[in-house]
This record gives C-alpha cells, structure tokens and sequence, in this order.
C-alpha cells in the first residue's frame, strides 16, 4: 500500500477543516445550550466570534510569522477600507494607540506645531484613565473640563473658555460611543489651532451627520479589548489621513527608528546606507538609525488574523448594538422619573459601547443599592470608568488645571451606571434584566414619583 506523501498546504488545508469543525463542537454547542438554558446571568460585554475567527487565527499560527505579516496587511486595508482614512497603523492596546496619537504630536517632524513640555491638553474627567495619562506621560498638563449630563460628553463652551495661550490640544473619547459635537470641537480647534485627538475606543461605527467617527480630528484611536466593537484580544489601532503623523506614530512604535522598512525587510526605505544622521558617521545602516525615543508597541499578525475575520462581521454587530439599545430605551422608559436616560448628541447615529443610566438624586434609592441588586441577579453593570478621574488616587497629586467644579462628572461618579449593548445580548436576556429591574422596583416598594 502507498502511503499518501501530504504536503504543508494539503495539511493546512485539513487542520482548518479541523478547527472549523473543532469550533462547532467546543463553542457552537456551548452557544446553542446557553441558549436552550433559564437565564441566570448577563454580561455586559463578551467577545463574539465564529469559526472564521478561529480557523484565521490557526491559520496564521501555522506561519509562525508571528510579528507583523500579512494578516496585519489585510487588518489594516479593511480598517482604512471602512474609515476611508489613508493610514491605520495596528498597535497592542487602545492605550497604547493613544499614547502613541499623542505622542507622535511631541515629534519635531511637526516643526513648531509640536507639542512641547507644560502645553495644555483640554480633556474631561468622566471617562476612561488612558485617555489622559498620556497628556501626563509626555509632560504636558491635562486641563479638565466638565460635561453634559446625560450626553457624558464635553461641555464645548465651558472648552471654549478653558483655553489659554498655552493650549495645544484637545484629547477626547466619545463616550461609550457616543460622539461629543465633534463639528464645535474641530471649529474650536482651527479657530485656536488647536490638535485634536479622536478617542474612538468606544466608537467604532458611530457616525456624525453621516461621517464615521475618528475621521474628524488630527489623529484618532481605536481600542480591540473583548468589550469592544470588534477584538483581537488585547490590540487596538492609530488613524490619520495626516503622512508626518502617520510616520512619527509608526516611528514611536517600533522602537523610535527613523527606517519605515516594515519587519523583516532591508533598504526598501531606498536609503539604506548614504545618509548622514544625528552625529552617525555617513552611511550608518538606516535600520538602526533612531529619530525618536520611541517604544515597540506593535500589534502581532496572530491579532491582526483574528481583527481581519472581525471586520467582516462589523456592520452586523454595529446594526444589533443600535437594536440593543433601542431595546434599552423602550424598556427604560416606564423608569424615567427615577433615571436619567441616556441621549444620543443631535445628528449623530451612535454605534453605543453601551446603555448609560443615572440614577437621580430623589429617585429614593442608590446607584450602588440598583446595580447591587442587578449584580445579585447576575445581571453585570459598570461604572463610568473612573467616575472623576480627578478623585482617583493616582491623580490626586499630578499637575492638572480643573475648570469649574466638575459637578456633572461628580454626579457621573456617584450616580451613573452603564448596561452592555454588545451583539452576544439576546433579546430574551434584554427581556430578564428588565424583569429584575421591575422586581427591583417592587420589591423595595418604590412606586411613587420621586
Ligand atoms: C475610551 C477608552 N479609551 C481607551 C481605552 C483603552 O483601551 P485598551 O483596553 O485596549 O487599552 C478604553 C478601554 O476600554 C476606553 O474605553
């Protein structure tokens, strides 16, 4: 008998068959049980994938390329794709793709637009730590200014008179997907030319008058953590259609190096050996001529191949985060003399991270009394993120100038909650929160106005 001789692509060929079918028994299964089962729990957030998902990343594990190749290649086509940005450069955390958006503002490839040690960056305090730490980490000062209630977002008039001679730029989230007036921020920044950095971490989707968000300011960021729109475990990814951004983001992550050759390529920067750099002899190998001081934060191509297969499911998990939150709405509605509900800001479509309550201050019970008894009923809620960042011990002692007296954000700290409006919520898990949330009310026999 002939054994069959298997080349590496028939092999290939046969493990994704594999892992295909591996997925319908170990997580295909799982999903049809969960949803046969009495629900006893609901998270906020969860990854949601498929065996696309599963065969891309094996698929790429079986190069064992592992660095940047060319899953990253595709991952960062369908973003431009789908921004319709010239540059997204896929980095290992939306952390880390602000630190490097802003950073890449310190660059002395801008000249005398960069941002320099003690320049003044308008932020908010309601919102997400690394939005802001990399303000503190470059040396500049965060300036933070309150924001609307319900909305979450920046109050633009109470920016407009934060700014001073000494402000430089604007670092803002679109919170929980909702956008800020980005076209009153944008007037404000040429009007005082002024950078703008779009946080869109929570915002993959969102649109303003039609425009996707993260196409708006100078440089705009996106974070691929499970919670998110779309995941590739940790990951995240910098936007710009700006090419002296895009070349010092990418110089600040690989390492600070002035070569654009991508990882394992030489002298396809054309000037590999003929330049003359910092204090180098003439011709010092182009590879390890450094322009900045630079970090390695790149995202690797097992990520991309997982962010690549993601996208294609983009558009159908933004459509069930509108409809989950729709759901939200409807069911929140009856409640509306006890909550603040949240608001979508005028002519936007926000593609929401998540469903934001507050409780108000007569509703007659507790933000922590609320989610407490949800919690008890395995119903997951979340804070919005640091409450008043300014309150956190990490910042009580960091050069700062606060605007005003950060009373919304405060009211945000003590009040605010927030429910997940990720694709994995069924309708019928919708329907059991709200079921606690009635029992809630009858069991503590709050039934009267506030
Ligand atoms: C608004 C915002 N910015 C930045 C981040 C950080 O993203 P990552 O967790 O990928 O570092 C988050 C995280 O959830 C976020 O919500």
């Amino acid at each position: 008998m002939t054994r069959k001789i298997e080349t590496a692509d028939t092999l290939r060929e046969e493990i994704k068959r594999l892992t295909a079918a591996y997925y319908h028994a170990r997580f295909g299964a799982a999903v049809e049980k969960e949803a046969e089962s009495p629900i006893t729990n609901v998270n906020y957030a969860g990854r949601v994938f498929d065996e696309k998902e599963l065969v891309s990343l094996v698929d790429s594990s079986l190069d064992f390329w592992l660095t940047e190749g060319r899953y990253t290649r595709e991952f960062e086509k369908k973003f431009k794709a789908f921004l319709g940005l010239e540059y997204a450069l896929p980095v290992n955390s939306g952390s880390s793709a602000n630190l490097l958006a802003l950073t890449a503002l310190t660059s002395g490839l801008l000249g005398k637009k960069r941002l320099k040690k003690g320049n003044e960056v308008i932020t908010v305090a309601a919102g997400f730590p690394t939005t802001v730490n990399p303000i503190i980490q470059n040396g500049l000062v965060p300036v933070f200014v309150d924001v609307e209630q319900g909305n979450y977002n920046i109050l633009v008039e109470q920016a407009k008179r934060a700014i001073t001679t000494e402000t430089r730029a604007i670092m803002l989230a679109h919170t929980l997907g909702n956008p800020f007036c980005i076209e009153k921020i944008m007037k404000l920044a040429q009007e005082y030319d002024l950078w703008v950095v779009e946080d869109c971490c929570d915002a993959l989707g969102s649109t303003y008058k039609g425009r996707k968000l993260g196409t708006f300011g100078h440089v705009s960021t996106f974070s691929f953590y499970p919670a998110h729109h779309i995941t590739t475990g940790e990951g995240g990814m910098v936007c710009t259609q700006d090419p002296v951004i895009a070349k010092a983001v990418r110089s600040f992550r690989d390492w600070g190096r002035d070569c654009w050759c991508a990882g394992g390529q030489n002298g396809s920067c054309g000037c590999r050996y003929t330049r003359q750099y910092g204090e180098l002899p003439l011709g010092y190998d182009h590879k390890y001529v450094y322009s900045h001081i630079g970090y390695n934060l790149k995202m690797t191509d097992m990520q991309a191949a997982i962010g690549s297969a993601q996208m294609d499911k983009l558009p159908a998990f933004i459509e069930r985060r509108k409809e989950n939150f729709r759901a939200w709405e409807k069911g929140f509605k009856p409640w509306e003399a006890y909550f603040v509900l949240p608001a979508a800001e005028p002519d936007s479509d926000p593609a929401w991270f998540a469903y934001p309550v507050t409780v108000k201050e007569a509703a007659g019970f507790s933000r922590t009394e609320f989610t407490d008894y949800l919690n008890q009923k395995g119903v997951e809620t979340r804070n919005l993120f640091a409450g008043n960042m300014v309150k956190q011990p990490a910042y009580l002692h960091t050069e700062k100038r606060i605007v005003g007296n950060l009373e919304n954000t405060d009211v945000i700290m003590e009040r605010t909650f927030f429910l997940g409006t990720y694709p994995g919520l069924t309708p019928a898990k919708i329907s059991y929160v709200l079921d606690c949330v009635k029992a809630f009310f009858a069991e503590k026999k709050i039934v009267k106005q506030p």
